[in-house]
């Protein structure tokens, strides 16, 4: 503000120049001051707020030279001590436990892990749930350290490549259909039984079928008949002793001889049946059993 006066000069006239009406007063008076004063402490108050509030949030966030609290910056990447939450996907290359120590992946619902193809389809799946383990792949395979496959299931067929497959449970295996196999075998020391309880069973070999008992004896029993047929051998009855117990007597001959003699004599249709030897043959007398 530039106050200035003047007083125009005339000839003859006093030139007057007051002091006091020639001075020029520069500054800010009356309600601008205190409205700069007001300005000037808000802004203190503010940057002190502000400095304040900057401290704590730095407090608050455990800020430190090297990082936030259990985040740490280092010069390989970040550090993060202590549990962490992810609530949306966590996207990673690889993921390790640390150094000696196990990786523990944990869920109270299912644990899956897929494997998609470029396309975001599903191709693998292992999914483990509270109540099984799930996989869906098209091959099913565990190997071995060195590679062998120990069991492997694919769609047609599952392979156990160990060395001895071992059911232990008390009811054995069931198969729905055939089992093949070159040899069927008992536990050493243990008996082994071929049964079908309710059905029959039969043995078919066409080159041959040898049953061998070389410590023991062969005893076969049946209600009805047993037959052994040949259509172009022979029958051996290859023993010492050959014994027919139970073969019909012929009657009509000599009883009561003393003499404990038999001769073996057949009926035409091949039947066998015992008479009491004599000088001659005796068949012809007891052959009644023949009719
Ligand atoms: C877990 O997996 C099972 C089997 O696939 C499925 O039936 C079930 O719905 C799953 N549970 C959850 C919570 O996704």
């Amino acid at each position: 503000m530039v106050r200035e006066q003047y007083t125009t000069t005339t000839e003859g006239t006093h030139i007057e120049r007051p002091e006091d009406q020639n001075v020029y007063k520069i500054g800010i008076y009356g309600w601008r001051k205190r409205c700069l004063y007001l300005f000037v402490l808000l802004l203190l108050i503010i940057l002190v707020v502000n400095l304040a509030l900057t401290i704590w949030i730095l407090k608050v966030m455990w800020f430190s030279p090297t990082g936030m609290g259990h985040l740490q910056v280092k010069k390989d990447g970040l550090r993060l001590e202590g549990e962490s939450e992810f609530l949306f996907p966590l996207y990673a290359k690889e993921i390790h436990s640390r150094m000696d120590s196990s990786l523990l992946l944990q869920s109270t619902q299912n644990v899956t892990v897929n494997a998609r193809n470029s396309e975001g389809e599903v191709t693998g799946r292992l999914k483990v749930g509270p109540k099984m383990v799930e996989v869906q792949s098209q091959q099913f395979q565990i190997n071995s350290k060195d590679g062998k496959p120990l069991f492997t299931a694919d769609e047609k067929e599952v392979v156990v490549g160990v060395d001895k497959l071992r059911v232990t449970g008390p009811e054995g295996a069931l198969f729905e259909h055939s089992v093949e196999t070159p040899l069927v075998q008992a536990d050493p020391f243990q008996e082994l039984r071929l049964e079908s309880p309710t059905r029959s069973l039969s043995m078919d070999a066409p080159r041959g079928v040898h049953i061998k008992a070389h410590a023991g004896k062969i005893e076969a029993l049946s209600q009805m008949d047993i037959k052994f047929h040949s259509s172009d051998g022979m029958l051996v009855l290859d023993a010492e002793t050959v014994c027919l117990p139970k073969l019909v007597r012929g009657t009509g001959g000599p009883s009561g001889s003393s003499q404990r003699l038999y001769e073996i004599c057949a009926c035409p249709d091949g039947k066998l049946y015992l008479s009491v030897a004599g000088v001659g043959t005796t068949c012809q007398e007891n052959s009644q059993v023949c009719l």
